[in-house]
């Protein structure tokens, strides 16, 4: 067995070099259209924040290929159905609108459902006695506000909330998530598989070379690794240096913090600069003293995905009179840019035809936990295995 050398036990390194996915993963419309059914079709996918659909909103919404509607309705209670209507299919709402007297109404033939997806009139279809309103409702879909993250899931029988998420939903229980509104959203198409945006994710050995402003900043980074524990002379009886260079308290422009530090947090929690929530496959959340953002991730097609990050802030800290936008985005930004072009420069270059697979260095744990998830969800008639 290959080994980076002496390192410690309790080292979350890999002992061995293991081969990544298979270059088919990366562009086969087969390999995509499991995923979709296999991982997409059957987790908790994010598709926003409660605060940001306001009372009284239908939205339409797509997941994993489906077209759905969030309803928003006058009680403050958020579902989610198929955005299809029971009549003849037609859609049913094709841009966010406001309800029209608390009603959900189809634009064919007008039959309208309450929020609770009921069917409630057949407008001028006159049906025979036979015919029962409650078996047309609305098709529902498993909807879960979780401190104001709003996900779906389209199994018949939804996994466990949360299970997926890293280290825990309760990383964030000092953070008043609930609170929070965005003040800064960016999108990105990128051209490049929604793994490789993970794996990109999950590993720190490009940051020196991708992002030197970052790795100044986070001396780890410098090193290629994202802790001190991930390097190969590691032992626990190190003392832990500093997480953010010179004093810094934040990710921002100047370092400092861009509002008031969130009043809740431990010592460690400030002190470690970053703290971070991940949700496979679809979300994660990087928290700061001051400010935190949410990554979106939206699969298009084997090659293309959708990255959208909010900024979000408590509303105290935008209502300052001197709030410096620029100050408290664009640091990150440049580092997001970076990871976007990093994504894209890898799906190019794994499209080759002798590209087969690659592997894995020791500091890449994280990417095989991932591979691993991965290979356990998709059939074995598509992994090859
Ligand atoms: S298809 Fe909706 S009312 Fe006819
Ligand atoms: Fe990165």
């Amino acid at each position: 067995m290959s080994h980076p050398g002496y390192v410690h036990p309790d080292s979350p390194l890999l002992n061995s070099c293991p081969p990544t996915l298979p270059r088919a993963a990366y562009v086969d419309p087969a390999w995509y259209a499991a995923e979709v059914e296999h991982i997409w079709k059957t987790s908790w996918v994010y598709v926003g924040r409660k605060p940001e659909l306001p009372q009284g909103t239908i939205r339409p919404i797509e997941v994993a290929g489906q077209r759905l509607i969030l309803v928003h309705d006058e009680t403050g209670a958020v579902r989610a159905f198929h955005n299809t209507c029971r009549h003849r299919g037609a859609e049913l709402c094709a841009a966010e609108t406001a309800l029209r007297g608390r009603r959900i109404t189809c634009p064919y033939h007008n039959w309208a459902y309450d929020t609770q997806g009921r069917l409630i009139s057949t407008a001028f279809g006159t049906p025979t006695g036979d015919f029962r309103k409650e078996e047309h409702g609305l098709f529902p879909v498993h909807l879960r506000d979780w401190r104001g993250f709003l996900y779906v899931c389209l199994a018949d029988t939804p996994p466990e909330f949360g299970a997926e998420s890293l280290p825990g939903l309760s990383a964030l229980d000092n953070w008043p998530l609930e609170t929070l509104v965005s003040g800064h959203r960016r999108e990105w198409d990128t051209p490049c598989n929604w793994k490789i945006f993970w794996e990109n994710y999950n590993e720190c050995l490009h940051c020196p070379g991708v992002h030197p402003n970052l790795s100044k900043r986070v001396p780890a980074f410098a090193k290629g690794i994202n802790a001190p524990e991930e390097a190969v002379d590691w032992t626990p009886d190190q003392p832990s240096p500093p997480s953010l260079a010179d004093g810094a308290r934040s990710w921002t422009v100047n370092g400092l913090a861009c509002g008031p530090e969130f009043p809740d947090l431990t010592e460690e929690e400030r002190l470690a600069g970053a703290n971070f929530l991940t949700m496979y496959p679809t979300m994660y959340i990087t928290a700061h003293v001051d400010s935190l953002r949410v990554g979106r991730i939206e699969p298009l097609g084997p090659d293309r995905m959708r990255l959208t990050i909010d900024w979000l802030f408590a509303p105290e800290t935008l209502a300052q009179p001197d709030f410096d936008l620029a100050n408290a985005v664009e640091f990150t930004a440049q580092v997001i840019e970076e990871d976007v072009w990093a994504c894209e420069v890898n799906q190019r270059g794994l499209t080759s035809d002798r590209f087969k697979a690659g592997t894995l260095m020791p500091q890449e744990f994280e990417i095989a936990h991932f591979h691993d998830w991965i290979r356990a969800r998709v059939p074995a008639s598509v992994t090859g295995r």
